[in-house]
């Protein structure tokens, strides 16, 4: 559990952690190689869990500071954590570098956070096509074949890891694929990045599109460094402009990742500069009026700041509207702000309003995914009273050192039994 003490006003900086979401391919991706050093991996639970599986599949992992070497010389598919994949998402971007390595797999179906239906049909699909069969039962996914040569069509409806997983598929395929509808966020131009630097040729075209003209081989060898984390940055955009003393300094801010999310908080009338050097330094800000949003792919306003976002909204004048598109079930966390006296009103699992501003009083409340739980840390930083919060290890699964974080720029947080 987690105790915010009301009445510390926040000021100075934050540095921005490395990207769980750019980590995570990067990891599974590394598996077609021999040897890869990853720099500015974050320290968090969802990080953790992947290399708890990797070392089960016999990868050699030495993670010291943020810095991952990964030695994939001794890899096998014998003593796989099928327990410990199937709590994390993540767990399914191992598909596509174990059936290359193995040509076939059989993987538990991936858990992760609360947040709604986590279909992987896409991720199948586009295996299907390459060449593999695959074989469901109710628990697990059997996937085998041999890769075919050609050039290939595939479309991703615009999934995230599901675009990760036929990128790191097609790298080494020979033909040339075209990825329709993909997604492009800052995390999978990561991967591209990392791959290409290692010889793949690959294009991230603005138009959702990808193309890949395989390659024999790529570089055995790798070191790379993960981008820093735009969620997590948005996430200090809210606490800098809701309960800063004066101001925060964001450093590795990831400002160009965050477009539509700056417009609507210039929109409700947060008040940031940026500073160069990817610094962004939000004031605190007042009279914050409500707006309408919606979640979307990149660049679009990000489901991974919709909750926080909702905190903002809490303390801006009118009445705001939530159109959540992603995930049906994100809107839930909502029932905790009303327990912190806040007003919201979920009208469908995909719209909710809030009405604001609203006094927050502190409360026990639970994190439902980890956005959840870290919008409420904020409506703890704000809220009269203390604020106790639960199920504390979905946010460890995302956000690095948050307690330290937030406890170096002044206020009360500690984690207690
Ligand atoms: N979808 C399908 N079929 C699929 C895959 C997805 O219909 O095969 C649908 C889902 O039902 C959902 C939408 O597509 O409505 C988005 O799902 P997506 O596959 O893009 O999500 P994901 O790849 O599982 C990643 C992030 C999430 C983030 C989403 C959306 C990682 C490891 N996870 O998930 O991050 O919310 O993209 O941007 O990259 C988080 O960090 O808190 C988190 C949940």
């Amino acid at each position: 559990m987690l105790k915010i003490t009301w009445d510390q006003r926040l000021s100075w900086a934050v540095e921005i952690s490395g990207s769980k979401n750019a980590a995570l391919p990067l990891i599974a991706a590394s598996l077609l190689l021999e040897k890869v050093t990853l720099h500015n991996v974050p320290r968090i639970g969802d990080i953790f869990s992947l290399l708890e599986i990797i070392k089960s599949l016999g990868v050699t992992v030495d993670f010291t500071e943020n810095t991952l070497v990964m030695d994939m010389s001794k890899i096998s598919l014998t003593g796989m954590n099928r327990e410990l994949m199937k709590k994390i998402r993540a767990s399914i971007l191992l598909l596509s570098p174990l059936l290359y390595r193995f040509g076939a797999v059989d993987i538990p179906f991936p858990g992760g956070c609360n947040i709604g239906k986590r279909p992987i049909d896409e991720h199948l699909n586009g295996l299907r096509e390459i060449g593999y069969s695959s074989m469901d039962s109710d628990e697990s996914i059997h996937l085998s074949g041999k890769l075919q040569e050609g050039d290939k069509n595939l479309s991703v409806g615009f999934a995230v890891t599901a675009t990760e997983n036929l990128i790191t598929a097609n790298v080494l395929r020979s033909g040339h694929t075209q990825i329709h509808l993909a997604a492009i966020e800052p995390h999978v131009a990561n991967l591209v990045d990392f791959l290409r630097k290692q010889g793949a040729n690959i294009t991230i075209n603005y138009d959702h599109t990808i193309d890949i003209i395989g390659v024999e081989k790529i570089n055995p060898v790798w070191e790379f460094s993960v981008v820093h984390d735009y969620i997590e940055s948005g996430t200090f955009v809210v606490l800098g402009a809701l309960a800063s003393q004066e101001y925060i300094d964001i450093h590795h801010a990831c400002i160009s990742g965050l477009t539509s999310f700056l417009g609507k908080c210039q929109e409700v009338g947060v008040r940031f500069e940026d500073r160069g050097n990817d610094t962004l330094r939000v004031f605190r800000s007042e009279h914050l009026k409500a707006v309408k949003f919606q979640t979307n792919i990149f660049p679009g306003f990000p489901t991974d700041l919709q909750s926080v976002f909702c905190i903002l909204l809490s303390q801006a004048e009118g009445v705001s509207r939530v159109q959540e598109i992603m995930f049906e079930w994100r809107l839930n966390f909502l029932v905790e702000l009303e327990k912190m006296k806040g007003h919201p009103a979920l009208m469908n699992p995909h719209e909710a309003l809030i009405f604001g501003p609203t006094h927050l009083r502190g409360a026990t409340v639970s994190s439902w995914d980890l956005r959840a739980g870290v919008a409420m840390i904020i409506a703890g930083l704000i809220a009269t009273g203390d604020t106790f919060i639960t199920n504390v290890e979905y946010i460890e699964r995302g956000y690095e050192d948050i307690i330290g974080k937030i406890g170096k720029l002044g206020v009360q947080i500690e984690r207690t039994e």
